[in-house]
């Protein structure tokens, strides 16, 4: 367990900020890292050819050390839309196979599966909410053989539902079908390892778990897509590009590995600097001790809401650091207005709050949001 590392943000002693699943707040020395960044753009003549690839590089090795792998299966992507689009431009399927979805799934990780559906005269397949909470059964259930791809999350963002991926991803290889995982509502919370997994493809964005700024993404591809096509053609990309006076000498080969699939202007001075110094960070505090640390502080509030008829889904189906918190009767309307009053920041979603805690939260933000729960209940009396 960590202890509070509410000194390392900017957050007032009167702000309970429990909504990282919405977005996390930056860090100071993230701050810094991305100020530096920007100002280096004041003196271009600093920026020689060779800093266009040494950030990068550092940003490739930090996320894969996060993913358990290694860094040349890394591609920098703009956000979790952009890595599943190439995901899906790379993955085959055919007409009368299906794509597998969760119900609710966030669209990033269902537009671009829509489309190849429709493209190929093939169909999503959803798999229905489960009632007993169990998404890794229901997921298993629905893997049957016309199924061409699993586009899966690790966690199911409106329930907080736990997927079992390193069982779905055997059951996957055994029937042929390819996983692409969409990891931003659990990367740099909850353990993941890319060599047990072995999906496909798995992408992040930054701005949630990995504490990273916003417009900032990972991509994950396996080796055996390493020679797929990218979304966009940039120079950056290509064999020649450390080499800035061959530039228009035009050629077909890429840079190694998932290099390839980096977007334009990958570079970013400004913001990758940032986004790496956060995941060094969550290295440092260690990912099972930030998912452990969470998870107590989810526990108590679990076991005190209950008490306050919020119900939450059993503890081992859902995952340590998302916790969302259903009452029968529905939330009382007048919930996100006690909320805001006393500062509390959670998403309060249909009949459901979801609370999202890290390391800079105290037992006192439990605490005001209790007080505002049963505050709530009384009113709904
Ligand atoms: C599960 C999930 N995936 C992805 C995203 C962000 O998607 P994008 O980076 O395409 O904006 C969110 C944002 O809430 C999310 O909850």
């Amino acid at each position: 367990m960590l202890p509070c590392q509410r000194h390392l943000f900017d957050i007032p002693d009167d702000v309970a900020y429990l909504n990282c699943a919405y977005m996390s707040p930056l860090m100071k020395p993230v701050i810094e890292a991305g100020g530096a960044g920007l100002a280096r753009k004041a003196h271009p003549w600093e920026l020689t050819p060779d800093k266009f690839f040494t950030g990068s590089d550092e940003f490739r090795a930090t996320a894969a050390q996060l993913l358990d792998c290694t860094a040349d299966c890394i591609a920098i992507v703009p956000s979790a839309s952009y890595g599943m689009a190439t995901a899906a431009r790379n993955l085959p399927v055919r007409a009368g196979q299906t794509i597998l979805v969760l119900d609710e799934q966030f669209p990033s990780n269902y537009y671009s599966w829509q489309r190849l559906a429709e493209k190929n005269g093939a169909s999503l397949k959803i798999v229905p909410w489960p009632e007993d909470h169990d998404w890794t059964a229901a997921v298993l259930n629905h893997l049957t053989a016309e199924v061409a791809i699993a586009a899966l999350p690790h966690v199911q963002w409106t329930s907080g539902g736990l997927l079992d991926l390193v069982h779905i991803g055997e059951a996957c290889r055994k029937l042929g079908a390819a996983l692409a995982l969409d990891l931003t509502q659990s990367l740099g919370a909850l353990p993941f390892s890319a060599r047990d997994v072995q999906p496909d493809f798995a992408v992040a964005a930054n701005y949630k778990w990995l504490m990273g700024p916003y417009t900032t993404g990972l991509l994950y591809v396996a080796p055996r897509w390493h020679a797929g096509r990218p979304l966009e053609e940039n120079w950056i990309q290509r064999a020649n590009a450390r080499d800035f006076t061959s530039l228009i000498l035009y050629t077909p080969s890429y840079d190694e590995g998932a290099r390839r699939f980096d977007m334009g202007e990958r570079s970013n001075f400004a913001l990758l600097p940032a986004a790496t110094r956060a995941m060094k960070q969550l290295l440092e505090w260690q990912v099972t001790q930030i998912s452990e640390t969470a998870g107590a502080f989810n526990r108590q509030l679990a076991t005190a809401a209950a008490e306050l008829c919020f119900s939450s889904p059993p503890v081992e189906l859902r995952a340590t650091h998302y916790l969302c918190l259903r009452r029968e009767a529905g939330i009382p309307r007048e919930l996100p207005e006690i909320l805001a009053r006393q500062k509390v920041f959670v998403s309060v979603r249909g009949s459901s709050v979801r609370v999202a805690p890290h390391v800079y939260n105290s037992a006192a933000d439990a605490e005001r949001l209790i007080a505002c729960l049963r505050r709530t209940a009384s009113v709904a009396g």
